[in-house]
């Protein structure tokens, strides 16, 4: 069965495309079918795979995108672009389903629509079963696009970054699970990645915390380092900006827990 993982969390900047980026990226290069879908105006996602003018570029020449496939009638697989992970023929390929920042007035229009909340997933179902993962990533909310990616999802993975009273965000999010559970009883926990961790003692403390409430459900952490950033700016998955990296080694043991957790 499709694995689909929506990657949440309504603060900002906790690493959920970095770490949608990696995943999708690594998976496809162990040769899974994988779907990469950007839920996020902001459009990062886009913009590393795809490219800045695809991202936030004149809406006239850009691709069809996220916006169109839920509210325009248009089918996912028309929107969906293919991506080569490197510069050979044979290099693995990651199909990306693009977000543009027009994305931002999806979340009002939506508002409206009929079955609002079932709209991602209704739209992604004839393709799901083309693909072995479908990573989603999530905008800083929690809005309609994120309670969307959340019941298209088969689970939801939570980057976490080092912070003060890191559980309270989380509680909010949580119930926001929990809620959507109710009409999505498949929706599990894979579970939460403590990313940005730095030898601060805020990061010791909220990974102290994380391990206590979390237990197994704690994920391998993700270190902050220079070349995971440069990746993102260079449009690159850490394994092809700098495949030895320990940035690169993270991404990989948080990769092989996750399948060995599915
Ligand atoms: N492990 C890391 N080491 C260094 N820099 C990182 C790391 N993870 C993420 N970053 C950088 O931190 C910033 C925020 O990361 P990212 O965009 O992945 O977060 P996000 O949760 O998707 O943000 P938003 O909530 O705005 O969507 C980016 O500039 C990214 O390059
Ligand atoms: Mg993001």
């Amino acid at each position: 069965m499709t694995r689909i993982i929506a990657i949440a969390n309504q603060k900002g900047g906790t690493g959920k495309t970095t770490t949608a980026i990696n995943l999708a990226g690594g998976l496809a290069r162990t040769g899974r079918r994988v779907l990469l879908v950007d839920a996020d105006p902001q459009a990062n996602a886009t913009a590393v795979f795809l490219g800045v003018p695809a991202a936030a570029g004149p809406r006239e020449s850009a691709r069809p995108t996220l916006y169109e496939v839920l509210l325009g009638g248009m089918p996912a697989a028309e929107a969906v672009i293919t991506t080569r992970l490197g510069a050979d023929d044979d290099a693995p390929t990651l199909d990306v389903l693009p977000s543009h920042l027009d994305l931002a007035s999806a979340e009002l229009e939506l508002v409206n629509a009929f079955e609002r909340e079932r709209q991602l997933r209704q739209k992604l179902a004839p393709l799901v079963d083309n693909y072995d993962f479908v990573i989603i990533d999530c905008p800083p909310s929690l809005g309609l696009l994120t309670v969307n990616a959340l019941m298209a999802a088969t689970e939801v993975l939570i980057p976490v970054d080092p912070g003060l009273f890191p559980l309270i965000g989380l509680n909010l999010l949580q119930k926001t699970i929990t809620m959507v559970q109710q009409a999505n009883p498949g929706l599990k926990m894979a579970g939460v990645v403590p990313t940005l961790l730095d030898r601060t003692a805020l990061a010791r403390d909220t990974q102290i915390e994380l391990q206590q409430a979390f237990g197994t459900r704690l994920l391998p952490a993700i270190p902050r380092r220079v070349a995971i950033g440069e990746a993102h700016a260079a449009g690159k998955d850490i394994f092809a900006y700098d495949g030895n990296s320990d940035g690169a080694e993270a991404y990989a043991a948080l990769l092989k827990e996750i399948l060995n957790r599915g």
